[in-house]
């Protein structure tokens, strides 16, 4: 396997990225079914999970899952870090912003207890030094847009109405929130991001979104959907598969949820949006939707800046062996400490 040169124009990864690359595509492409449908017992099998660990930290991170709304299964994992920081010990520093997390998989696949997602929202909460939600939303085929969406904005209602008073640790400041997700957490992220804007929340500012690689689509097909072929886990048939398990029948993919900045897009120019960071891989598929969306945010006037890895590919982050991955952890957390900063 090591003796392979990659072809030109190709990521170059170790081995055993590789491998876990083709296991979770094969593992998701046989739970697929043409049907529409997902073999969910199968899929288990290949989506390795963690629990979570209260009473003693993991990598100085403390973990519990809490419940929302027991009727649909809505949870969250928080995370709590249990070192310094190491930052000054001034009296900020003593609250700790608030990351609300959704983990991708197209809508359809993982949780916040999978293993990957446990382990990134680990490192974001001892990386940044802050309180991290992973929101378990329900997920695709079995419950369709909006759902995810209502979960997910859910989440912020439920901290904003105080019903996670002597949940939350005391030192959690729901007034420096962040809002983060990647794939299609980043597009519900977004979704959240405007929700949030027009809730007039009493507790809750969200002063920051992390998009890492969205999941954003349309009719088109762009340059880079066209281009970029056999790179590992995006393709047009999975992202196409994913589009109809979410949209509601009769929608195209020109729908405002897919096609954000497109036809049918909603206008936020008038929304106080956080400042935001767009996250993109040169060998990822998605780019060109991507780029247009951090385009769309300028236009309508709000701060955004678009951070480019060029050899890096779709979820390239959640494989802490490759040293661009260190490199996102390390560039979301000068994001969130510039955002800081500035209150
Ligand atoms: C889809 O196919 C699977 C397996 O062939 C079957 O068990 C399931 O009932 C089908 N579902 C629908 C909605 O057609
Ligand atoms: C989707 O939105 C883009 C703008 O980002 C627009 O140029 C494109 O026409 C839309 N797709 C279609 C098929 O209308």
């Amino acid at each position: 396997m090591g003796s392979e040169t990659p072809a030109l124009g190709k990521p170059v990864l170790p081995w055993k990225t590789r491998l876990v690359l083709k296991i979770i595509s094969v593992a998701t492409d046989v739970s697929r079914r043409s049907n529409g449908t997902i073999h969910r017992r199968m899929l288990n099998l290949f989506d390795f999970k963690s629990s979570p660990s209260p009473n003693k930290p993991v990598h100085s991170v403390l973990s519990s899952d809490i419940t929302v709304d027991p009727t649909r299964n809505l949870w969250f994992r928080l995370y709590t870090p249990t070192n310094s920081g190491g930052g000054d010990d001034d009296d900020t520093a003593a609250f700790l912003p608030v990351l609300i997390f959704f983990h991708g998989g197209g809508f359809s696949f993982l949780s916040p207890a999978s293993r990957v997602y446990d382990l990134v929202c680990r490192r974001f909460a001892r990386r940044l030094h802050a309180i991290v939600l992973s929101v378990n939303y329900r997920r695709t085929p079995e419950h369709r847009f909006p759902a995810q969406y209502d979960d997910g904005f859910d989440v912020l209602r439920f901290l904003d109405d105080n019903r996670a008073n002597g949940l939350l640790p005391p030192n959690a400041d729901l007034s420096r929130c962040f809002v983060a997700g990647d794939s299609a957490g980043a597009n519900l992220a977004h979704h959240v991001a405007v929700r949030a804007c027009r809730a007039g929340f009493q507790l809750i500012k969200v002063i920051g979104l992390v998009s890492i690689q969205p999941y954003f689509g349309g009719q088109e097909r762009t340059e880079s959907e066209l281009r970029l072929v056999g790179y590992p886990l995006v393709s047009v048939e999975r992202t196409d598969w994913c589009w109809k398990a979410f949209l509601p029948d009769g929608s195209d993919r020109d729908h405002y949820a897919v096609n954000v900045s497109g036809p049918n897009a909603e206008d936020i120019s008038g929304l106080d949006f956080p400042e935001t960071i767009v996250i993109v891989g040169g060998f990822d598929p998605l780019q060109d939707w991507q780029k247009r969306y951090y385009e769309w945010l300028k236009k309508s006037g709000k701060k955004a800046t678009l951070l480019e890895y060029s050899n890096m590919f779709h979820a390239f982050y959640v494989f802490p062996e490759l040293p661009e991955s260190s490199k996102l952890f390390s560039e979301v957390k000068e994001f969130v400490a510039k955002r800081l900063s500035k209150l």
